[in-house]
């Protein structure tokens, strides 16, 4: 049975049928606001159910709560302020009650939103809050800071579901995962976020999962991620293949989840555990460093911090230590099932498995399988 959806009602904003035709038309007469692909991924997740309990981005009330309680304002967890914002110029020619078309880039019409609230923001108190810092080095924390300085709040409705191209096999929405989380039988579901190929650590810690529970829902961001990381089409090609070679075919999923990369860690851990809440998911795998980059956080501080909500979310967190090939051992291993010294365990940086691949040779087979580093080698060739 797939897993209660956070704040207990599954968010449905998409119209269907003549109405839908009728609203779309309706846009193109509407005022309107060009929206990054950040936002036409927020409006998507919000649409489609996977931020329920949000209807649209955030009113102040709700954003302020959330940066300085981890929770909305009417006390559900929420750790990430999820917003729409525009320059103080681009604010000024709305007003409030207007509905506006949001427009991606490429001149589609994604959704609209009925502007109910305009409203400033301390972006440093956000960075620091959300972000645990400040410095603009941070790959989220940069793009907060090259935002406009004003926040539109209101609900929206989404309009046209953006085309996730070659992903679109691997494309389903809450209602879709939960519906075949019931047709497969399964009552307990690992959900498994990754901007990574699949290594062998991974691999480890979702398989100590599985043997736990009924199913594995493998589920890579497919949104924007800064631009050293593996691109996401050479990973969703390497996940097929991981799947296909070993992976018990009837025990796991693949489903893209279409949204941008935070780097927030701690606080992303969380609205990485409520999404897939929201798919159906009843656990989630919270690992080293989760959603981290560089050194900002702690190696278990996401863990710490997700511990904090664990009772009120709502979805059981499988937390692991940092994995590795023993070779003694002979084995993936953690500090708590290994007794042997460091020395005799595998570990690769990230800076150091992107140069193997990028000149051609594949990383010890103790770290990643060689069906995956053969097709992460071809995927640099062509990047
Ligand atoms: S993330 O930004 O999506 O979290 P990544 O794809 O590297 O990055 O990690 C996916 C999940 O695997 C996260 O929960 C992370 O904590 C966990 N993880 C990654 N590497 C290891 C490892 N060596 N040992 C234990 N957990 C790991």
């Amino acid at each position: 049975m797939a897993n209660e959806p956070h704040g207990g009602t599954l968010i449905n904003r998409e119209l269907e049928g003549q109405q839908k035709e009728e609203a779309i038309k309706k846009a193109e007469s509407l005022p309107s606001l060009t929206v990054n692909p950040w936002v036409v991924s927020d409006i998507e997740l919000i649409g489609i159910g996977g931020f329920s309990p949000l209807k649209g981005f955030m009113s102040q009330a709700d954003y302020e709560s959330v940066v300085n309680n981890y929770r909305l304002a009417d006390g559900t967890v929420w750790t990430i302020p999820i917003t729409l914002p525009v320059t103080e110029e681009q604010a000024d020619e709305l007003k409030i009650g207007d509905e506006v078309a949001l427009k991606g880039e490429d001149g589609v019409i994604y959704g609209t939103i009925q502007l109910e609230e305009k409203f400033t923001y301390d972006s440093k108190l956000e960075a620091q809050n959300v972000y645990g810092t400040t410095e603009d080095k941070h790959p989220g924390v940069k793009k907060l800071y090259e935002r406009g300085d004003v926040y539109l709040g209101g609900p929206i409705t989404l309009l046209q579901r953006p085309d996730h191209g070659e992903f679109n096999a691997f494309y389903m929405d809450p209602t879709e995962t939960r519906k075949m989380f019931d047709d497969l039988g399964w009552k307990t579901i690992v959900g498994f976020q990754t901007r990574n190929p699949v290594h062998r650590a991974h691999e480890y810690i979702q398989k100590c999962a599985l043997e736990a529970v009924d199913g594995l829902l493998l589920n890579p961001l497919v949104g924007e991620t800064k631009s050293d990381d593996i691109p996401a089409d050479v990973r969703m090609e390497s996940y097929q293949t991981i799947l296909k070679h070993y992976y018990p075919e009837d025990r796991t999923r693949l489903a893209i989840y279409p949204a941008a990369m935070r780097y927030a860690g701690p606080k992303e851990s969380v609205l990485h555990a409520i999404v897939r809440k929201n798919f159906g998911c009843t656990h989630f795998i919270v690992g080293r460093d989760h959603a981290g980059v560089g050194d900002y956080y702690g190696t278990y501080e996401a863990q710490e911090f997700i511990s904090r909500f664990e009772e009120e979310l709502g979805i059981q967190v499988f937390k692991f230590e940092h994995a590795f090939f023993c070779t003694v051992c002979g084995n993936m291993a953690t500090a708590k099932t290994c007794p042997h010294d460091k020395e005799n365990h595998v570990h690769l940086s990230g800076t150091k498995v992107r140069g193997l691949l990028r000149d051609g040779e594949r990383p010890p087979k103790e770290f990643s399988r060689p069906e995956v580093a053969d097709i992460l080698i071809k995927g640099m060739k062509q990047n």
